[in-house]
């Protein structure tokens, strides 16, 4: 198996930035990239901020928090991550804005490099189809916030490789991570189960059943989960929730996987989650909470 010391991130989202941030902690060489300024200064702060917190919560020493923040490596341009010995791509949940990033990515990495995929729910076997190196292109589903979630989901494609597979599972293993195994269908194991769930409990709202206070605290208090579904449907982000259940639609093709007429209007409207202050709930008055 080949040595890895520098891994390539795209998206500096909620994921990209924790993915980044597992990699640095883990003595990586980290090259993040997101295409919008923005983002990435606020990846950069976030990051360095949970850093600084982990050290003076003791988790990390004084030297290794250091190691990590010079191990980071901000850029908006595709060409510096041509060094990566593995790129995971965590940006928008769009089959074609990955495939073209795909497509960029196999022309600009170095031959040997490992393609992986963050995405929640798109087929793996048709971003590797943008690339010359579909046997180099696998899921690598985490879990949000990806420093705390336990999880990361292997997804293979049609032509993923067993060396592939062995990097990947090396990989996640290093961030300490489990490991399980999915085949290639729509939503893979967790969000094909948990995204009708959260959509079930957006129909449960928009019919006037409950109010989302008690749907929340029904299935908190009712089946020990530790977020309800809508509070968990804003922290995931409504656009990314809408976004699985229509690859859920569209893929597995029965029409108990369409989305609630409340979730396409709330992304309507904008209001995306935490993420942007509003969503099922209101944020506003936690400014810590909410992404400028
Ligand atoms: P986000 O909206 O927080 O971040 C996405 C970032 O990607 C943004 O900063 C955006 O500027 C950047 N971006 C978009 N297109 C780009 C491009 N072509 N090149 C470079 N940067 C680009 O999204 P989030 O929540 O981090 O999700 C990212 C991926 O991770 C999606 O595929 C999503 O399905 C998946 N995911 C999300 C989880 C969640 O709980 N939000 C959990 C597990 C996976």
């Amino acid at each position: 198996m080949p040595e890895m010391k520098t891994i390539g991130v795209v998206g500096g989202g909620q994921m990209g930035s924790g993915i980044a941030q597992l990699g640095v902690v883990h003595g990586f060489q980290v090259w993040l990239l997101d295409k919008d300024p923005q983002a990435l200064s606020w990846s950069a702060d976030y990051i360095a901020a949970s850093i600084r917190r982990l050290v003076s919560k003791r988790a990390l020493s004084q030297a290794g928090g250091d190691d990590a923040l010079r191990s980071l490596h901000c850029t908006s341009s595709l060409e510096e991550l041509r060094s990566s010995d593995f790129v995971i791509e965590a940006i928008v949940e769009s089959e074609d804005i990955k495939k073209k990033l795909f497509r960029d990515l196999d022309k600009i990495v170095k031959p040997s490099a490992v393609l992986a995929s963050n995405t929640s729910s798109i087929s793996i076997t048709r971003l590797a189809s943008a690339t010359a190196r579909p046997h180099q292109v696998i899921g690598m589903h985490f879990m949000n916030p990806p420093p705390l979630m336990k999880l990361v989901e292997i997804i293979r494609g049609a032509d993923t490789s067993d060396e592939t597979f062995t990097i990947t599972k090396t990989l996640a293993q290093r961030f300490g991570k489990t490991v399980i195994c999915s085949q290639d269908y729509s939503g893979f194991i967790v969000n094909r189960i948990l995204m009708p769930m959260i959509n079930e409990a957006f129909h449960t709202l928009y019919t006037g059943i409950a109010t989302k206070e008690d749907i929340d605290a029904g299935m908190k208090l009712g089946t020990n989960h530790p977020m309800g579904p809508l509070e968990l449907a804003d922290f995931i982000g409504l656009d990314v929730c809408l976004s699985i259940m229509r690859v859920l639609q569209a893929g597995l093709g029965d029409g108990k996987y369409t989305p609630c007429p409340l979730l396409v209007q709330y992304v309507d409207a904008g209001r995306l989650g935490r993420k942007r202050g509003i969503g099922v709930y209101d944020y506003r008055k936690v400014p810590e909470l909410v992404k400028p």
